[in-house]
């Protein structure tokens, strides 16, 4: 953490240094979308009276022991931290190895299980749960890991994922890694461009005023350079979001979050 410090200080001292007053934002990429929230969002991130995400706590947690339709999460998951551990192991191949499920897919499939037919990974129900959940995970670092049986399933999406990153796409002929790796702490219409990590999802994005998971942002992405948009759920989606997850190895999460 310390070094992390430094190596954030070093680098803003070096901005100052060496843009002069072009660009107040660091370019650590190694930093959380968290360190690029301009200061008025960041005050209210930091406020729980007023930050919005609070509001979609209460309801995660209403969500949560719900059983007007089926058993409740509680009655079969107990108290919210058991699945802790969870939030930072998705997504997850499924047992048949064909499909990577995110932390937002399985809530719908318990969801659905317990009789809650017409969710989408939109729901707002969904949202609060998933808010929910990254918040009694804050701080813990991902823990993802092809799994014993599955070696080459995951690896061969976690190439994918690596592959998507790097492949130019939409009118805009760019790609992740054009904005995330080469442009980082530039100034982007009202945007900072942060390195791109997963760590602060889901997130509160005041320009949708509404929740929205790692899903709806990056199909945002898709959408910025004008690229056809994939559907919510498309295996490139879950692709990406493995190989975001493992590149941010060694991070901790620091989400529900706050973003322009
Ligand atoms: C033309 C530049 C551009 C391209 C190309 C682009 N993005 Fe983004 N992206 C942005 C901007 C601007 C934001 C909002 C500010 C920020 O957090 O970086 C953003 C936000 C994000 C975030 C949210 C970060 C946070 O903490 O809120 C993720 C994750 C992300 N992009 C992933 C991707 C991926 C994966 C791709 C490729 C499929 C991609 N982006 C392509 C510009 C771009
Ligand atoms: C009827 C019992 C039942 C209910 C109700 C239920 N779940 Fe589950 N849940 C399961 C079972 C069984 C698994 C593990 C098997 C699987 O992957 O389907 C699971 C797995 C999960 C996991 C992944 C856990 C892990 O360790 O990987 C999450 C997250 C989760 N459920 C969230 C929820 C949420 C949120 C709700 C409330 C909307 C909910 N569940 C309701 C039975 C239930």
């Amino acid at each position: 953490m310390s070094r992390l410090r430094s190596i954030f200080l070093v680098s803003c001292a070096l901005m100052h240094w060496v843009v002069a007053a072009q660009s107040p934002w660091p370019s650590d990429a190694q930093l959380s979308g968290n360190a690029f929230l301009p200061p008025r969002l960041k005050t209210l991130q930091n406020d729980p009276g007023s930050n919005p995400v609070s509001l979609w706590l209460d309801r995660g947690a209403l969500a949560w022991s719900d059983s007007s339709t089926g058993p409740s999460c509680a009655s079969c998951h107990g108290k919210v931290n058991s699945l802790r551990e969870a939030v930072v192991q998705h997504p997850r191949l499924s047992a048949d190895g064909t499909k990577l499920v995110n932390l937002e897919d399985q809530i719908l499939t318990c969801r659905s299980q317990a009789g809650k037919k017409s969710d989408s990974l939109e729901s707002e129900e969904v949202l609060a749960l998933s808010a929910l959940l990254h918040q009694t995970a804050k701080g813990l670092a991902w823990q993802l890991q092809a799994p014993v049986s599955q070696q080459v399933q995951w690896q061969a999406r976690l190439e994918r994922g690596t592959a998507l990153y790097a492949q130019r796409m939409g009118r805009m002929n760019l790609a992740c890694v054009h904005c995330h790796d080469q442009n980082i702490g530039k100034q982007m219409r009202a945007d900072v461009i942060s390195p791109a990590h997963p760590t602060g999802f889901p997130i509160y994005r005041m320009s949708w005023q509404g929740m929205g998971s790692i899903d709806r942002r990056l199909r945002a992405c898709y959408s910025g350079v004008q690229a056809q948009l994939p559907p919510p759920a498309d295996p490139a989606l879950r692709d990406l979001e493995l190989f975001l997850k493992v590149r941010a190895s060694g991070m901790t999460l620091d989400g529900p979050s706050l973003r322009r």
